[in-house]
């Protein structure tokens, strides 16, 4: 049976495979990445995530998309439309739910971390990284982490961004924000990588990011590589399954997933070689942590030629990474909303945002007045941080491609997905084998049932 979403569809198959990789880039790619593999020691642990995107991301993305597209619905009535559909329990929906929350969840850290990257895109532009020492820089961090009222107006501000391209709908306003933005994050990237390379220590960058040292990688480090996987990819809450469910009929899955996995691994490859040279050429710590780029990179820009210019353009580029995938995060919730409730996009918009603003405040808090607040020596932001990566994840995922290759009929995936029977094979064996069982591997991991190193 063929459904539309009533939400419409993008009008090209570039606009989604544009909005799929806006989706995946994001604070990720460009905060994460580099600061895990950073302390991760580099090389190896770059293979490991590279071959995790390939053998656990790609099939999964698949699955989602499939799904998505099938039932062409939010991820709660989608899978249970497409259970219903082959006579299976319609109770798989409640994993579409699960989705829907991790999205809120997400979504309100998410937001208070880019409100972090817009506040030092008009600090970089403004000049006050001039001259600035490691000192300094750690200073005007914490200045701006430890004072709530102005991390919650930058919080504001980035929610008010997200809910205005959301309340615009798919074509007037997820696919604008997609056409307009990546290319020009694409530009500031190759600006930023160029910069680095010419001015920051090349060669020891290239040999930190693409020269494997085994004995560098623990246990724990492969499984830090596969959450980051999942997480870079937005896999596991239904945010790459809402974006299928708009895709064309005519469009190939398979192909279209290649692509956006390849971007977004090729766009973390890049933030290393733009980040590293100029972490090494100032002899900054590749190993300090989610103060990497906030702390050690204005160090670099007080110091370089039109550092006042690059420090702008690589914040604003953070920015517009953030912002691209927090729509897909926003997505999921207004869906299931108007879908389910009944009410127009603008208002689930409204309520999303509103929902997510105000557990942002968890978020905002965990950074001053909450900082002593702890459960198990997590604040409530590592709280909703790892509850998310760790558990909702890895979880949805391993659901999402079990349900694809496993619940759903195989005349049902292979109609959707339209392949060569070898493609079809390859997917069905890696989304049945090789995905679940190492989510679960990462599961178990993240509840201590079994320890790595
Ligand atoms: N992938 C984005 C990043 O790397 C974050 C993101 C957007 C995400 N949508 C998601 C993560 C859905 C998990 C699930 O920053």
């Amino acid at each position: 049976m063929e459904r539309k979403s009533i939400h419409g569809q993008w009008s090209t198959r570039l606009a989604f495979i544009l909005a799929a990789t806006g989706s995946a880039v994001g604070l990720g790619n460009i905060w994460k990445f580099p600061y895990i593999t950073g302390e991760n020691g580099g090389g190896a642990f770059v293979l490991v995530y590279i071959l995790c995107v390939a053998c656990i991301g790609l099939p999964i993305m698949i699955s989602e998309i499939l799904i998505g597209r099938r039932g062409r619905q939010n991820p709660m009535d989608s899978m249970g439309s497409l259970a219903r559909d082959d006579g299976r329990s319609v109770h798989w929906q409640w994993v579409g739910l699960v989705g829907v929350c991790a999205g809120f969840l997400i979504l309100s850290f998410y937001s208070v971390i880019a409100g972090w990257a817009v506040a030092y895109f008009f600090r970089a532009a403004g000049g006050l990284f001039h001259g600035v020492t490691a000192e300094s820089s750690k200073q005007i961090f914490a200045g701006l982490t430890g004072d709530p009222e102005r991390v919650i107006a930058w919080h504001s501000a980035f929610m008010a961004m997200t809910m205005f391209v959301t309340a615009r709908g798919v074509q007037g306003g997820l696919e604008q924000a997609a056409k307009i933005m990546m290319p020009a994050l694409f530009m500031i990237l190759l600006l930023m990588v160029g910069y680095g390379l010419h001015s920051g220590d090349a060669e020891r960058a290239f040999r930190f990011l693409f020269q494997p040292d085994f004995h560098r990688l623990t246990g724990a480090g492969v499984l830090e590589a596969m959450g980051q996987a999942f997480f870079s990819l937005s896999l596991g809450m239904g945010a790459i399954m809402i974006y299928g469910s708009y895709l064309p009929g005519d469009v190939s899955i398979a192909r279209s997933a290649l692509v956006v996995a390849v971007s977004d691994t090729a766009v973390a490859l890049l933030a290393g070689l733009a980040i590293f040279p100029i972490v090494f050429s100032n002899h900054l710590q590749v190993g300090s942590g989610p103060g990497l780029i906030f702390v050690t990179l204005p160090i670099a820009f007080g110091q370089m030629p039109y550092g006042r210019v690059f420090g702008a353009l690589f914040f604003l580029l953070l920015v517009f990474a953030a912002w691209t995938s927090a729509i897909s995060l926003m997505e999921p919730p207004v869906t299931w909303l108007v879908e389910r409730h009944r009410i127009s996009r603008f208002r689930a918009t409204m309520l999303t945002g509103g929902i997510t603003w105000l557990l942002g405040l968890g978020t905002v808090f965990s950074f001053n007045i909450w900082s002593g607040a702890t459960l198990w020596h997590m604040t409530l932001f590592d709280g909703i941080d790892s509850l998310t990566s760790n558990v909702m994840l890895p979880l949805g995922g391993f659901a999402m491609s079990v349900f694809a290759a496993w619940v759903m009929a195989r005349s049902s995936s292979s109609g959707e997905l339209r392949t060569s029977p070898g493609v079809y094979r390859l997917w069905r064996f890696l989304a049945r084998f090789v995905a679940p069982v190492a989510v679960a591997v990462v599961f178990l991991n993240a509840i201590g049932v079994i320890r790595f190193s």
